[in-house]
Formats: structure tokens, C-alpha cells, sequence
């Protein structure tokens, strides 16, 4: 399959089954990361009600930096994890100090704040800016070693930039923000990790995992 063949299939998926969340709506790169940041280890069903509840706590950047940490922390009861919100909250605190509330606006210019990694630049940076970067999560991991068979240890440094070259190697020029979008919500509810929907997969005649069975072996995540 070439690149344009693989995106422009799973754009025409996503299109006909993706489900209407609100940070799809949104083009601002601080709600959008708030959102990223929030479904790092949570599932969307639990995130979302956090993710109203903070847009609507602290609609911009600098309201959250101007919070008091206690707040932050009682808002984000019950998602665990609390060095996230920590952690959010000083990068909210830095992006006010150092570019007056401005976000970055582009993959390296977020990847220099000190709380935010490759996968929540490339998300900011595509969503938010259409900037033509991957955003490798999860879901992505799980989608790319099925269908290519991949068996490189996801948690592995290798392993990160195979995947992400692979998914640049994907990426359309100019629909990023789609394509990343449909990669992940492809891995979530098409391509799940226990039971996936292979029958009606749009991949299943050239899917690797499916033509050998392989679905339940894939991705390898080797014992740390
Ligand atoms: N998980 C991580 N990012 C997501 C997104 N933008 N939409 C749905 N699930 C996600």
C-alpha cells in the first residue's frame, strides 16, 4: 500500500466512524494539549467530564498558570497519576513567564517547554496547526505493528523512532491534523488491543497481524 493509499483509507474510516468529542472542535493549542494531557493514561470516557471541568475551570493558558497548585490538584481528583497535573501546571506556569501565554506554534518550539515530549508536541502541532508531524501513541503503536507487522519492543528506544519514521513516512502533507486524529481513534475503536473488529477492518486484506492471527501477538511490549 502506498502512503497516500494508507491516508487517504484511513481519513475515509474515520470520517464515517469517528466519535464526536470536543477537542476536535477546537483549534486552540492549550485546550487541545489540556486534552492530550488528560488522556495520556486515561481513557476518554473517564477524561472527558475532567476535560469540561478544566476548559471550563481555566479557559486559557494563563488562568490555569494562575491557579493555585491545590485547586489544579483537587480538580484533577480520581484521574491519578497527580505529577500529570503537577507537571501541567508548571508548563502552563513557563509558557506565561517565558512567552507571555502565547503557546508555541510549531512541533520544535513545543518540544523546547520542558513538560511536553514528541507525542504531545506532534499532536499540538498537527491539530492545533495542521503541521505535517506524527503523533505516536498507544493506539498508533498498536495500529502500525498489526498492520506492517511490526514486532520491534514498543518500549524499547528502537522502537520510537521506527514507529514514528514509519508514521511520517505515512503522513499526508496537507491533512495532518485528520490523520493523526484517525490513527488514534482507529487503534482505539477499530483496532483494539483485546478482541478487534477485524471482520470489518478496511486494512484486513493487506493487515499482517490478521492474516496470520497474530492480532492477540501484537504489538510486542516486552516485560520491563
Ligand atoms: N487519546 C489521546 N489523544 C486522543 C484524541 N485526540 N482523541 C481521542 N483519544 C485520544
Amino acid at each position: 500500500i502506498t502512503p497516500s493509499e494508507f491516508s487517504e483509507r484511513i481519513i475515509r474510516w474515520y470520517h464515517h466512524h469517528h466519535r464526536d468529542l470536543p477537542w476536535r472542535h477546537t483549534t486552540d493549542p492549550y485546550q487541545i494539549w489540556l486534552s492530550e494531557v488528560i488522556l495520556q493514561q486515561t481513557r476518554v470516557a473517564q477524561g472527558l467530564p475532567y476535560y469540561l471541568r478544566f476548559v471550563a475551570a481555566y479557559p486559557t493558558v494563563t488562568d490555569l498558570a494562575q491557579a493555585d497548585e491545590k485547586d489544579v490538584l483537587r480538580l484533577w481528583q480520581g484521574l491519578g497519576y497527580y505529577s500529570r497535573a503537577r507537571n501541567m501546571h508548571q508548563t502552563a506556569r513557563q509558557i506565561v513567564a517565558e512567552q507571555g501565554g502565547t503557546f508555541p506554534t510549531t512541533y520544535a518550539g513545543l518540544l523546547k517547554l520542558k513538560g511536553i515530549g514528541t507525542y504531545t508536541a506532534g499532536a499540538v502541532a498537527s491539530f492545533a496547526f495542521n503541521e505535517a508531524v506524527a503523533a505516536v501513541d498507544g493506539n498508533v503503536y498498536r495500529v502500525l505493528a498489526r498492520i506492517f507487522g511490526i514486532r520491534t519492543d514498543i518500549l524499547s528506544t528502537a522502537a520510537k523512532k521506527e514507529f514514528a519514521d514509519l508514521a511520517q513516512y505515512l503522513m499526508p502533507a496537507d491533512d495532518a491534523a485528520t490523520f493523526n486524529q484517525a490513527l488514534i481513534e482507529f487503534g482505539a475503536i477499530q483496532c483494539q488491543p483485546v478482541a478487534p473488529d477485524c471482520l470489518l477492518c478496511p486494512f484486513n486484506t493487506l493487515c499482517y497481524a490478521f492474516q496470520h492471527g497474530a492480532q492477540a501477538l501484537l504489538p510486542v511490549k516486552a516485560k520491563k
